[in-house]
């Protein structure tokens, strides 16, 4: 009989969501380009292959589809997706409908939504977190494009994700790329969350001393409080694994030299665009770029010799650099949201904000105890940057001081600590009443005649300095 949906893409993304599927009772068909995945797809698939038919030909693929159909795209973002959609699309009958499930760039998805309808075609583009077991047995998936489109699969969709005390993680952010807009956001957070782990991790490793799995019981420890989190949990898992090879600790053995595939880049583009300031972000991809910059960073520390000293002992406790980590994230979390407010202003798009934080309470990469006070915070007030939310104002009064702490002793020993500085100084600027911007008014206006405005008076004003400078 006919599949209800299709994936095509056999990667590890696309073979975990295929079986998920299936998994849920879904009849599914699917297609690789490489023809050969397919065959040792189906043996990996086991019992599940009774539920999956594989089309070598995408002709084939196509008819074993019931229609309307619906088909997951999960092929690497960019020209891929545009090839394959292009393929794809004339083998279709009008109301087919194309679901693109990659890391799409937001702007992709909204060019492909307004393509799709000009043509008068369905087209949906979801983001879906949580790696290869999120989606194998349970995404996180934020879901861009026309409400129809939606509906006309939510039903799967929310089948196959992941679920927060029975809800599915699983929910519609909006038009267009919407989606896709949220999960790169997602990411955004994401390397801002794993460089503040990081850095704490560099705390611990040349600050205090501590070996890999001594550090590897304070994520632990971490774990059962505030911080508890995916991401913590592993962080512990795999400083405390042992190399098979040399029987080092495995961490000891890692270059440190990161990768990225840009998401957490486009978080950074969007936010400079929007005017949505999201300097921890920032600072995570920045510290991921000068980690990848190996030989340049040798050259420095041959040419300066290596900073990043030991801290005099009793200097910094393990409780300040919880409290600086959990400062940390939540100005972390209240930039990202606040980068989401104004895109949902900018865009027009209706982002469900309590309903952001509660997809990504289980599935995603993200996924923490902490989301579930935010989903709270922004239930009360959606458009509230969450540091100003009671709930975290207290949690930042009662732990900024172990973050300025650890930022103050790790700068004074020389080790960089850029992610905890940037959450530093955006609180310090947040609380600001008053910045030393009217220098910047003051320059303007002198080089410039751009005006400023008075602390007395309301309209717009010059300084005493333009006639006479530019008398001459
Ligand atoms: C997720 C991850 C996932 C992927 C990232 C990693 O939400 O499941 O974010 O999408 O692992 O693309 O990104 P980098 O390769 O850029 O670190």
């Amino acid at each position: 009989s006919a599949a209800e949906i299709g994936v095509i893409g056999l990667g590890t993304m696309g073979a975990m969501l295929a079986l998920n599927i299936a998994d849920n009772g879904f009849a599914v068909a699917v297609h690789n380009r490489t023809a050969a995945r397919i065959p040792e797809f189906m043996e990996k698939a086991g019992d599940l292959a009774r539920r999956i038919t594989g089309h070598a030909e995408l002709e084939d693929f196509v008819k074993g589809l019931a229609s309307p159909r619906n088909i997951i795209l999960m092929v690497p973002a960019g020209d891929a997706v545009d090839a394959q959609i292009e393929q794809l699309r004339p083998l279709l009958d009008v109301d087919d409908m194309v679901i693109d499930a990659g890391n799409a760039n937001f702007h992709d998805s909204e060019r492909r939504a307004k393509a799709s309808e000009e043509a008068g075609v369905p087209f949906l583009g979801i983001g879906v977190s949580g790696g290869a077991e999120g989606a194998r047995f349970g995404p996180s998936i934020m879901g861009g494009g026309t409400p129809e489109a939606w509906d006309r699969v939510a039903h799967i969709l929310k089948a196959i994700s992941a679920k927060y005390e029975g809800q599915p993680c699983a929910t519609y952010m909006g038009t267009g790329g919407a989606g896709h807009f949220v999960k790169t956001v997602h990411n955004g957070i994401e390397y801002a969350d794993m460089q503040l782990i990081a850095e704490a991790y560099g705390v611990m490793r040349d600050g205090m001393g501590m070996d890999a799995a001594a550090c590897g019981a304070v994520f632990d420890r971490w774990n059962k409080g505030l911080l508890q989190s995916y991401l913590i949990e592993i962080s512990g898992k795999v400083s405390a694994a042992t190399d098979p090879e040399t029987g080092n600790p495995m961490l000891d053995m890692i270059l440190d030299r990161a990768g990225q595939k840009g998401t957490g880049r486009w978080t950074v583009i969007e936010s400079q665009m929007l005017g949505a300031p999201v300097p921890v972000i920032e600072a995570a991809v920045v510290a991921r770029n000068m980690s990848a910059q190996r030989d340049l960073r040798l050259a420095g520390a041959k040419a300066f010799g290596p900073t990043g000293g030991a801290m005099a002992d009793g200097t910094l406790s393990l409780d300040d650099l919880e409290q600086a980590l959990i400062a940390g994230k939540v100005l972390c979390y209240a930039q990202g949201f606040e980068l989401l407010i104004k895109a949902r202003a900018e865009y027009d798009w209706d982002l469900p904000m309590a309903e952001i934080a509660k997809v990504w309470r289980e599935g995603c990469i993200i996924r923490s105890a902490m989301l579930n006070d935010m989903a709270s915070a922004l239930t009360d007030a959606p458009e509230q940057n969450l540091a100003l939310a009671p709930y975290f104002a207290d949690v930042l009064r009662k732990n900024v001081a172990g973050l300025r702490k650890v930022a103050v002793v790790a700068m004074g020993a020389g080790q960089p600590v850029p992610a905890l500085a940037a959450a530093l100084n955006y609180f310090d600027t947040l609380t600001s009443a008053r910045t030393t911007a009217n220098m910047l008014q003051a320059q303007r206006d002198y080089f410039g005649a751009h005006s400023f405005e008075r602390t007395d008076k309301d309209g717009s004003h010059h300084g005493p300095w333009l006639d006479q400078h530019l008398q001459g």
